[in-house]
């Protein structure tokens, strides 16, 4: 085994004792992140791009030792907003990219006073807007500009940016822009992005895309780096083959072309999805109404983890694999489901797996990216703590979240 690991880690590969150890030291629900796996993962990544920069969409999990991880391994920090710009330059990133979408007034003050202090920082603008506020707010350092390349993928249209109108500017404009640009600004490149959860047989979209970037570039010239995006997407089904890092890398290069620029590429669920799992616990079992086939009645298991704590299967029915880890059991129909009240608060709906009794431990798969990150209080519930893992060291990363944390804010309580 290299420094790169294997190609994927399943939920299976997990120790199930060292997850119920977990779970009884710090309780549940916990996201449990392991950082060897992000360095493998970084790894694997830097293998496949060896001369291209490639930065750490942040976005996929803000946690401080998963940045760390990720910075130790080489790799930059890509941006999406000042919060995640002020995580990265803390965790210690020198060059950071900050790719603003519609920024808040708030998120360009502190980020340019980030600039001002000395921050290495590009700016990547997807508006005429934005280049004109960063302008009249004295920005004169480093700018990209992001295109809209006309085409996009995901794993679902919720997350397929390339190809909105909300994201970039129209391909058309570009040149025109970038050379107005030039007056103010340092400009350094061209940005897009086709979207998240690219898999094997989406990379004809990415390669349009990256072909496109090429174009642009050889008709603009005179930039230091083309940014084609991230979205390398992982495995989520036990059966889905993984991504190759080297094929997409291949692909990137050949649809590029010659280009005069660096090649950036900026994914974050790659790196840090399958280093992550979610444990929850079962606290209510029940039969359901008149349903059962094949002789075994399907039951839903509650359990203390919600829609709030993993958003991904409500938001984008995004499956995850659920393991108990716990006991083997006969298998039937489980409907795996949260404490939040709407029906949307389901991990999994008549899914064939071990029959769950009250007190066991289940484990979701994959939930190291849009994991935490896209946890709420919704339901005024508090966000689960965090555990990450590093070698045979285990320490607590992010506190649970108490009842007060959630009400603490409201005005004249
Ligand atoms: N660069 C830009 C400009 C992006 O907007 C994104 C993701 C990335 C890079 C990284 O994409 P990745 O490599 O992680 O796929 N919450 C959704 C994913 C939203 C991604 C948004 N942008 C999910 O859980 O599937």
């Amino acid at each position: 085994e290299t420094a790169a690991g294997p190609a994927i880690r399943r939920l299976d590969d997990w120790s199930a004792a060292d997850l119920a150890d977990l779970a009884d030291e710090y309780g549940t629900p916990l996201y449990v992140t392991d950082l060897d796996r992000v360095r493998e993962n970084a790894a694997r990544l830097l293998d496949a791009f060896p001369d291209a920069d490639v930065r750490y969409a942040v976005k996929a999990h803000t946690g401080r030792a998963v940045l760390e991880a990720v910075r130790d391994a080489g790799l930059g920090a890509e941006c999406a907003s000042a919060g995640e710009v002020v995580r990265a330059l803390d965790a210690g990133y020198d060059a950071v990219q900050y790719t603003a979408v519609n920024p808040p007034a708030a998120d360009l003050d502190v980020v340019l006073d980030r600039w001002r202090a000395g921050a290495d920082l590009t700016v990547v603008a997807g508006a005429r807007d934005t280049i004109d506020r960063l302008r009249d707010r004295g920005y004169d350092g480093r700018l990209a500009v992001r295109v809209n390349p006309g085409v996009g993928a995901g794993h679902h249209e919720k997350v397929t940016t390339g190809g909105h109108a909300k994201f970039g500017v129209p391909y058309d404009r570009a040149p025109e822009l970038l050379a107005g640009a030039r007056a103010d600004f340092d400009v350094v490149g061209i940005h897009a992005h086709a979207g998240s959860g690219i898999s094997g047989d989406q990379l004809d979209a990415h390669r349009e895309l990256v072909a496109r970037m090429g174009d642009l570039a050889r008709e603009v010239g005179d930039l230091a780096f083309v940014d084609v995006g991230g979205g390398f997407g992982v495995p989520y089904h036990e059966d889905e083959p993984p991504l190759d890092p080297d094929a997409v890398a291949d692909a990137t290069r050949e649809a590029l072309g010659d280009v005069d620029a660096e090649l950036a590429v900026e994914p974050g669920r790659y790196l840090v999805a399958d280093a992550g799992v979610l444990l929850t616990r079962v606290n209510t079992v029940k039969p359901v109404d008149g349903g059962g086939t094949d002789g075994t009645v399907p039951v839903v298991a509650g359990v203390d983890a919600g829609m709030t704590t993993l958003l991904r299967p409500a938001m984008y029915d995004a499956y995850h694999a659920i393991r108990n880890l716990t006991a083997e059991r006969p298998e039937r129909p489980v409907t795996v489901a949260g404490p939040v009240c709407e029906t949307a608060d389901l991990f999994c709906e008549g899914r064939t797996m071990p029959t769950p009794r009250r007190g066991d431990l289940l484990a979701i798969g994959n939930a190291g990216a849009y994991g935490y990150e896209m946890a709420s209080t919704y339901n005024s519930r508090p966000r689960p703590a965090e555990a990450v893992r590093e070698g045979d060291e285990v320490r607590l990363a992010r506190e649970r979240e108490t009842i007060a944390g959630v009400t603490d804010l409201e005005v004249g309580r």
